[in-house]
């Protein structure tokens, strides 16, 4: 075994990870780090895209909460939809939305002047609404279950913030982020994924992402929904 393969089994070993993907189950733990021998240095745009995926991961959890709002309200737990909400607020919206998008990503590509430029009012609208969204998400959360009368308002704003925050990372992965990352040079973009890792570490005290990761996974293994091998589809109908 090479010091590298070494490093890299002890670092999985002990932690339940390798036995945990294997199985194809999201585990509750941090993902790996420098230290513990896995990725590191990830580039501005990886960046904010491996951000996306927290917050998809918090939709999808929304996305299944309105359905069993709709199917018993009962059975869904408001401390798990109120922890997604609060997730997405600390590293969605004071985090990626305003510290990076807004104080840079977006004055970068109004600058370019080309036709990303033209969604930036759009996105920040959507911000905005977010907020909105996730202040109410919290407050019918808050009181310990979830009253009838707010069961199927709640699954139709689960419902349309999925629509919005998926159009919105999906255009800010293909449209935005490319004509930000397009006008900058090599050294430039470097530098800014320096400067994001400084905001993160300043924001947090430590890396954001692998305390969002570790949380997301938590949110998940207490709703059920932690093996992904429950949402593979069924076979397409015979033609
Ligand atoms: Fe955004
Ligand atoms: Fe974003």
């Amino acid at each position: 075994m090479t010091d590298n393969k070494r490093r890299w089994f002890l670092a999985g070993a002990g932690s339940g990870m390798m036995l945990a993907a294997a199985a194809g189950v999201r585990a509750a733990e941090k993902p790996d780090s420098p230290e513990r021998g896995g990725a590191e240095d990830v580039g501005a745009v990886e960046d904010l895209m491996r951000e996306h995926g927290v917050l998809r991961r918090v939709l999808l959890v929304y996305r299944e909460c309105a359905t069993r709002l709709r199917r018993d309200r009962a059975g869904v737990d408001p401390r798990a939809i109120a922890d997604a909400a609060r997730l997405f607020r600390s590293f969605g919206e004071e985090y990626h939305e305003r510290k990076l998008e807004e104080a840079h990503i977006f004055p970068g590509v109004l600058k370019t002047g080309g036709p990303a430029a033209a969604y930036v009012d759009v996105l920040i609208a959507q911000h905005r609404r977010g907020r909105e969204i996730t202040d109410y998400i919290l407050a019918v959360t808050n009181k310990g279950s979830i009253a009838s009368a707010d069961a199927e308002p709640l699954a139709r704003v689960f419902d349309q913030m999925d629509l919005m925050y998926e159009n919105h990372a999906a255009s800010e992965d293909t449209i935005v982020f490319p004509a930000w990352k397009a006008a900058l040079t090599a050294a430039q973009l470097d530098k800014m994924g320096d400067l994001f890792e400084d905001i993160e570490r300043a924001q947090f005290g430590h890396d954001g992402f692998e305390d969002a990761v570790a949380r997301i996974g938590r949110i998940e293994a207490t709703l059920g929904l932690a093996d992904i091998a429950q949402f593979t589809a069924s076979p397409p109908p015979r033609v």
